[in-house]
Parts: C-alpha cells; sequence; structure tokens
C-alpha cells in the first residue's frame, strides 16, 4: 500500500516509514524538515512540502495517490505551546485540516493521525481509559483534540476511514537503522539524562511536589518501535470502522527519578539530581489504559520494558554523538 507520511521525517515518523517499507508497503515523506535534519530521509521517496501550503500539498496527492495518510508533521512542545499557542493552532489544526480536505479529492481511503495523552491533561484516574474526561493544560493538548474532533467529524462526512492514536511517551530508538531522538532543543527526558550524564552535569528535574510516590511526574515510557508496530497495524486493519480513537501505552508508569536511575545504571555512572520549578501544563501522571488496541487489534508492546527503551535509547545517542564528533 502506498502511505504519505505527513512528518515522516520526524523522530516517531522515521521509525514508522521504516516499519512500513519492512512490512511491504510504499511510504513516502511529506516534511519540510523544519524541524528534522536530512539523515533521516535515507533513500525514501520525500516532498520537501509545507503542510500550510495547500497548493503543493494537493500536488503530491497528485502525484503519489496514497491510498493511506499517516499524519504524524505538528509541533510538540508543551512548553512552546504555553508561550506561543499561536504556533499550535496554526500548524497542528489548520494545516492538519488542510491536509484532510486535500486528501479527501484523492482516493485516500485511511487517515491516521498521531495524537497524544496530552488532550487527558490532569486525568482525575490513571491507567487513563479513552473514555476519561479531557482537560488538556495547554495549546498543545487541545489543538491535538481540536482536530481529533475535525477529522473523526470531517472524516465520516468524506467517507475517509480515520483513527487517532494518543500515544504517551514515545522513547527508545532503532540504532540499526540509524534513527532515534534528536529534537532541538531536547525536551524529552530519557535523552535529556543521556546527554546530562554524558556531559558530566547535573540532570535537571522540574518539580518534586507533585502528588506522586516519589513527588516527581510519572509517565508511560512507550517504545517507537512499538508505536510503529501499532501504526502499520491500523493502516492494514480490516475491523477498525473509521472514527476511533485509541491510547497507545504500557500501562505501568515510571517517575522521573526511576527514570534517571535506570539511564545511570545503563551507562554506569551515579547521576547527580538539580531540582527545578514545575514546567508549565505539566501533569503529575500519565499512563494509558490501551485494552482497547490490544483487544481490537491485537497490538501488544513487545519493546517497551524500561530497560529495553534505556539502552536503545543509550545506543542511538552514542551513535549521534560520534556523528557530530563528540
Ligand atoms: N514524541 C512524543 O513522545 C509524542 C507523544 C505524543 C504524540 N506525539 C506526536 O507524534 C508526532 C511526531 O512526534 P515526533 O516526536 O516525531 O516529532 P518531531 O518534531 O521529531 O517530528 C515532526 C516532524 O514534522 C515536521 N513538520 C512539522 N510541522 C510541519 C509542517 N507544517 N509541514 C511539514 N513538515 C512539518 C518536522 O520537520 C518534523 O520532521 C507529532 O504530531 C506529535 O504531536 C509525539
Amino acid at each position: 500500500m502506498k502511505v504519505l507520511v505527513t512528518g515522516g521525517a520526524g523522530y516517531i515518523g522515521a521509525h514508522i516509514v521504516r516499519q512500513l517499507e519492512k512490512s511491504g508497503h510504499v511510504p513516502i515523506i511529506l516534511d519540510d524538515l523544519r524541524r528534522s535534519k536530512p539523515y533521516r530521509i535515507g533513500h525514501y521517496l520525500w516532498e520537501n512540502t509545507a503542510l500550510e501550503d495547500s497548493a503543493a500539498v494537493m500536488k503530491v496527492f497528485e502525484k503519489h495517490r496514497p491510498e493511506s495518510v499517516i499524519h504524524l508533521g505538528g509541533y510538540i512542545s508543551v512548553g512552546e505551546s504555553v508561550r506561543k499557542p499561536d504556533l499550535y493552532w496554526e500548524n497542528n489544526l489548520a494545516a492538519s485540516t488542510g491536509l484532510l480536505l486535500a486528501a479527501a479529492r484523492y482516493p485516500v481511503t485511511a487517515f491516521l493521525f498521531s495524537s497524544t495523552a496530552a488532550v487527558y491533561g490532569m486525568a482525575e484516574k490513571v491507567p487513563i481509559p479513552e473514555t476519561a474526561p479531557y482537560a488538556p493544560t495547554c495549546a498543545y493538548g487541545s489543538s491535538k483534540l481540536a482536530f481529533e474532533k475535525t477529522l473523526h467529524r470531517a472524516g465520516e462526512a468524506l467517507g475517509i476511514k480515520t483513527t487517532a492514536l494518543r500515544y504517551f511517551n514515545a522513547s527508545g530508538a532503532c540504532p540499526e537503522w540509524n534513527v532515534g531522538e534528536d529534537h532541538e532543543p531536547e525536551e524529552h527526558l530519557i535523552p535529556r539524562i543521556l546527554q546530562a550524564l554524558l556531559d558530566e552535569k547535573k540532570v535537571q528535574v522540574y518539580g518534586r511536589d507533585y502528588p506522586t510516590p516519589d513527588g516527581t511526574c510519572v509517565r508511560d515510557y512507550i517504545h517507537v518501535l512499538d508505536l510503529a508496530d501499532a501504526h502499520v497495524k491500523v493502516i492494514e486493519s480490516s475491523v477498525l470502522s473509521g472514527g476511533q480513537s485509541l491510547n497507545v501505552g504500557t500501562g505501568r508508569g515510571y517517575s522521573v527519578l526511576e527514570v534517571v536511575e535506570a539511564v545511570g545504571q545503563e551507562l554506569g555512572l551515579r547521576p547527580s539530581v538539580e531540582f527545578l520549578d514545575r514546567r508549565p501544563g505539566d501533569p503529575p501522571s500519565l499512563v494509558a489504559d490501551s485494552s482497547l488496541l490490544q483487544v481490537l487489534l491485537g497490538w501488544k508492546a513487545r519493546h517497551s520494558d524500561l530497560r529495553t527503551i534505556v539502552s536503545s535509547a543509550a545506543a542511538w545517542e552514542k551513535v549521534r554523538r560520534s556523528a557530530l564528533g563528540r
């Protein structure tokens, strides 16, 4: 199947593109590299196109005629979305809606959207099922939720089977494919801890007074290969009827301090921690109930134990640093 992957040069997209190829599909990357780097393109078909440019996006559909779209292109920082909410509404809602309308003019039958646990915000109970109330704390979560709703409503009217996957914390890497996390600035916990330890700096931890067992935030870490597998299952599915939003996580949460400890053990180094104020918009605990995805698609997390995640991320970080000459 031909699959258009927006944001296919990003961290998660790069893994999905490779997993699609491994599963016999033909991925086409749409990404203008505004938040990525050319090495992620590899040998794949690539359109250097901005999602906001609807005429150019239409040309991409005309040229490749993909049967499915996996839409990861967007902005991802909670903190940035608090400071610059307009960017998030523009890219994550307006440009995404333009993409959906373009897809509807071509024979696209399925549209899969990368959503986020941030739609739940301050969840009242964990693990969080898809039926939990929405309480996003920032424009990132709100704009993702707004597009989910637009997608499902419009998809029904336009005859496109729509699915949103709500990722919890994507993590880990696939160094064999020469891909892993490489954001600038890096805001995600595991690469930040790795970088601090390898640079012999203190690990900065935001907030130590959350209502969690050790006072630091608790998150559900899902290996990026398990995420990629869920995407392939969704686009190949004949079971999903469309209009569904499904959680992708493991059901097991780790606190920031537990992750710091695990990374220290992996590197054989003793971390030194510096506690800072809470970051605006960070909920105390986000852990997924993913039973719906498991029941509907037979999906199971196979790579997401913390040791596998941390060791793959550490191996990738060493590859990344040696490419940078560090
Ligand atoms: N990383 C996570 O833990 C996580 C968790 C939940 C959801 N998500 C979602 O998954 C998706 C991918 O996340 P990621 O970590 O790979 O992010 P990323 O920043 O590494 O990748 C996003 C890619 O999209 C491209 N892009 C962004 N806006 C674009 C536009 N308007 N036109 C063309 N290209 C554009 C960027 O250049 C980049 O390559 C995002 O939609 C994010 O919201 C990520």
